[in-house]
């Protein structure tokens, strides 16, 4: 087959890596790819986020399946365009993707299905929400824009001047235009959070293995939120009664309630879950695979990829037997100095190479360029150095020792990546 992918960061370099170990795959493209895909896929410069360019290329290309990964292109109706024109395609259609593109939707379904989820009101006007924080007066408070937001919608206020701020900029000052002028204030839930990407074709939801992300800039979960600066896999804090908890309350539910609103869920859906002392609760869905939670789920993965993906596509999930290895998998993402606010772009990177001059070692790209024999940064997200190993302390202890071996200006990684999980096991 002939598969083309459309997005251009460690997400995506994972899904090609994948792709490319098939024995049905022909051949691989990538639009926009990156300097580190472009070794395995050729890359084009249509923007992930250009319906038309895409479904163009797709048709110049003459491609058998096209993977949409990021989330706007999925949110603004990608996939019914391509679908339209007779491609398979792996993701949801735009009616599906609302689950990530409207919290107020999300929540709203939640509440309508019983699927457990953190208390909330929404509100459209300042006035209105400034009263309820007042009326509640708990705090940490959760505020969150109704829509995309770069992964940057989310502020979790400590007090009430924090909590009407934040109010105020996305309300009033539109600080994330129409996506925040509605938004969502919600109860501040704690508990180890784990991320679960399932494959559903709308009847069947299949959990992948279970994975932990660190969203916060710096050790010790300080600093801003970002993308993720690090990932592992398994979740240790993902037992087997808490598998049981969540496909029972939350997995099924969820794919039984999107299609019966008419929205069938079909593609990568992604659970972001918080183990509660009082169950495990929704915190958001994703309509898509996470970035960086992808790079450690993908290399367990034993099942053709391009099968799966297939099987989604014609509803026929329910008749693939999905195999992983018995392995753990660890990704320390290597970030531009400034990331996630101002950074520079375009530094000389030294020390790469794929497999990250260490044994069992990947390093999938995030935002690099190649150019000139050279590898050069490109994003805030630079690089996601990922090992997979025994334990997962073999897994961190490799993917540490490839990351002190890659060096460009102010690179910043976290030093604690998996620290938490680690102490889950004692
Ligand atoms: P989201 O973009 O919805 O994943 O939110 C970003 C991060 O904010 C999550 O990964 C959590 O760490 C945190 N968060 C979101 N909602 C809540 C909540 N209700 N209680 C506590 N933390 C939350
Ligand atoms: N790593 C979180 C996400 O992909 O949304």
């Amino acid at each position: 087959m002939k598969i083309l992918v459309v997005g251009g960061g460690g997400r995506e370099h994972a899904i090609i890596m994948k792709l490319a170990e098939s024995k049905r795959t022909e051949k691989l493209y990538c639009t926009p790819g990156n300097g580190g895909i472009s070794r395995y896929a050729e890359c084009f410069d249509v923007a992930a986020t250009d319906i038309d360019g895409v479904v163009a290329l797709a048709k110049k290309l003459a491609v058998d399946m096209v993977v949409v990964a990021p989330d706007d292109p999925l949110v603004l109706g990608m996939v019914d365009a391509l679908n339209a024109e007779g491609f398979m395609t792996f993701g949801p259609d735009k009616a599906a993707a609302i689950i990530e593109g409207s919290k107020v939707f999300s929540k709203d379904l939640m509440k309508k299905y019983g699927i457990p989820t953190a208390k909330y009101e929404i509100f459209s006007d300042s006035e209105s929400a400034i009263a309820y924080l007042k009326s509640e007066n708990s705090y940490p408070a959760v505020i969150k824009a109704d829509g995309l937001a770069l992964g940057k919608g989310v502020i979790i206020a400590q007090n009430e001047e924090e909590a009407i701020a934040a109010v105020k900029s996305m309300i009033d000052g539109k600080q994330f235009g129409e996506s925040s002028s509605t938004v969502v204030i919600e109860e501040f839930l704690t508990g180890p959070e784990v991320s679960v990407l399932s494959f559903t074709d709308g009847n069947v939801v299949v959990p992948m293995i279970s994975s932990m992300d660190h969203k916060r800039a710096l050790d010790g979960d300080k600093g801003l939120n970002t993308g993720g600066m690090g990932t592992i896999a398994p979740n240790p804090f993902y037992t087997e009664a808490v598998a049981k908890e969540c496909m029972e309350n939350i997995f099924l539910p969820t794919i039984k309630a999107m299609k019966a609103e008419g929205r069938t869920f079909k593609g990568c859906l992604y659970f972001g879950l918080m183990v509660t002392p009082k169950g495990v609760k929704v915190i958001e869905y994703n309509c898509r695979f996470g970035d960086p939670e992808t790079q450690v789920v993908l290399p367990l993965l034993d099942t053709d990829l391009v099968d799966i993906f297939e099987a989604v596509y014609n509803g026929k999930l329910a008749d693939i037997d999905i195999k992983w290895k018995n392995e753990c998998c660890s990704c320390v993402v290597m970030a531009s100095g400034g990331y996630p606010q101002s950074y520079p772009k375009g530094l000389e990177m030294q020390g790469m190479d794929d497999n990250g001059q260490v044994d069992g070692v990947f390093v999938y790209h995030a935002g690099t360029k190649y150019a000139d024999g050279k590898f050069l940064t490109n994003g805030g997200r630079v690089l996601g150095v990922t090992a997979t190993g025994e334990t997962l302390q073999a897994a961190l202890d490799k993917s540490y020792a490839a990351v002190k071996k890659i060096s460009f200006e102010n690179a910043h990684y976290r030093t604690d990546i998996g620290q938490r999980a680690l102490s889950a096991n004692k």
